[in-house]
């Protein structure tokens, strides 16, 4: 799957003062001769889960071998990233006599990263840690930026924390394992870089469709940067989304309602993020942001990396309004969205009409 030659390893900054921190990109991360340096005690505690065990947990394990080494095997899935599997981090962590010098480290995709990033912020009132994503969504995004969360049945991520890793540790060659739908979903957010902030990349993606799909190694490591390189900008700018950062969250208000009503048991994130950023370029086009002409690239382009470009079935306009109104960008009861004024250039706010939104979901809602 992957080609002979692997693309060269790379370092980007996350700049964010003395939290700053490196994000490093490329094969053999995970063997990396220096990565005992992020921890800064003696103990850590790797947690992963099931699916990510057995294929990564002993490489990584032995990269630290200088180091009092625990390891916590969470179930898989995102309806698992929830209070009650937070506890069960706090109770290994107390079980092992885990101290504020103790690192955490997140092995597995958004669902670890996220729990075990908020487990680290909470544990002792705070202990480091570090993200090791081994999805292409986390990769491109999750682990980068410091937002850590819990989903509640009434909500996702409404439970959580800003807080920055010590170190981001991308290892490609772990993509090699990923299943398709998995891969695809990752898919959505790269795709959601080019359309908020980088129009010369997402015309890149649309030229580069099956190379990206034989996940080429030196396609994967180029858009892998580009995503994280345009994220770190953004949340160097603005750490805990007071205004820009919260572009990032494009198709999210949309998406966010899908995994909320499926009980975060159906379309995984990236699917439902991937119907929403159509969902919100409709209404940008509606709203005369943006022509009917940029909405069927994007439509297509969604659709090329074989992603869901409507909502699901089941699901009705009212169905969306109820969950959309509990966002977290809702201000002072407000409901505010990220909305395109063209490819490459993404708008927060709150200037649109209901009326057009609601056109919007009686158009495409089935349910
Ligand atoms: P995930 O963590 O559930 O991983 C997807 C699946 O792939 C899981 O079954 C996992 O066990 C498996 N897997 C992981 N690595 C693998 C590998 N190398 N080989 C084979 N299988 C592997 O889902 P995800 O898409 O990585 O992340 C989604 C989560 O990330 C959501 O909860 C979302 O809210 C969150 N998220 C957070 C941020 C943030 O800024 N914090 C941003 C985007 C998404
Ligand atoms: N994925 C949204 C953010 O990091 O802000």
């Amino acid at each position: 799957m992957t080609a002979a030659k692997p693309a060269p390893a790379t370092s980007l900054n996350v700049d964010l003062g003395d939290r700053s921190y490196p994000i490093h990109i490329g094969s053999q991360q995970i063997a990396r001769s220096d990565l005992a340096q992020y921890i800064q005690g003696q103990k850590a505690l790797i947690i992963t889960n099931t699916k990510v065990a057995p294929l990564y947990l002993d490489a990584l394990t032995a990269q630290l071998s200088g180091k009092q080494v625990d390891s916590l095997v969470l179930e898989d899935g995102e309806q698992h990233k929830n209070l009650d599997t937070l506890n069960s981090i706090f109770t290994a962590l107390i079980n092992g006599q885990h101290d504020r010098k103790t690192t955490l480290i997140a092995l597995g995709g958004g669902v670890v990263g996220d729990m075990t990033g908020f487990a680290a912020a909470c544990y002792q009132r705070g202990v480091p840690f570090i993200q090791v994503p081994t999805t292409l969504l986390a990769q491109v995004d999750s682990s980068v930026g410091g937002k850590t969360a819990v989903n509640h049945s009434l909500g996702k991520n409404m439970i959580g924390a800003f807080y920055q890793p010590q170190a981001v540790i991308i290892d490609t060659d772990t993509l090699a394992t990923l299943p398709e739908r998995e891969f695809s979903a990752g898919m959505a957010e790269v795709i959601k870089y080019g359309l908020i902030a980088d129009s010369e990349f997402f015309s890149w993606l649309e030229n580069n469709v099956q190379a990206l799909l034989q996940r080429d190694d030196q396609a994967l490591a180029y858009s892998i940067k580009r995503s994280c390189s345009n994220k770190a900008k953004v949340v160097s700018a603005d750490e805990t989304e007071q205004g820009v950062r919260a572009i990032l969250n494009l198709g999210h208000t949309f998406g966010h309602a899908i995994e909320t009503y499926q009980q975060y048991r159906g379309w995984l994130h990236g699917e439902a993020v991937a119907a929403g950023m159509v969902m919100a370029a409709q209404l940008s086009a509606l709203s005369g942001k943006m022509t009917d002409h940029d909405v069927a690239r994007i439509r297509d382009l969604i659709s090329a990396y074989g992603l869901p470009t409507d909502p699901p079935r089941e699901m009705s306009a009212n169905d969306f309004m109820a969950l959309m109104v509990r966002d977290k960008k809702v201000l002072d009861g407000q409901l505010r969205l990220v909305l395109l004024e063209g490819i490459g250039s993404a708008v927060v706010t709150a200037d649109f009409k209901l009326s057009l939104l609601e056109q919007i979901l009686q158009q495409t809602c089935h349910g």
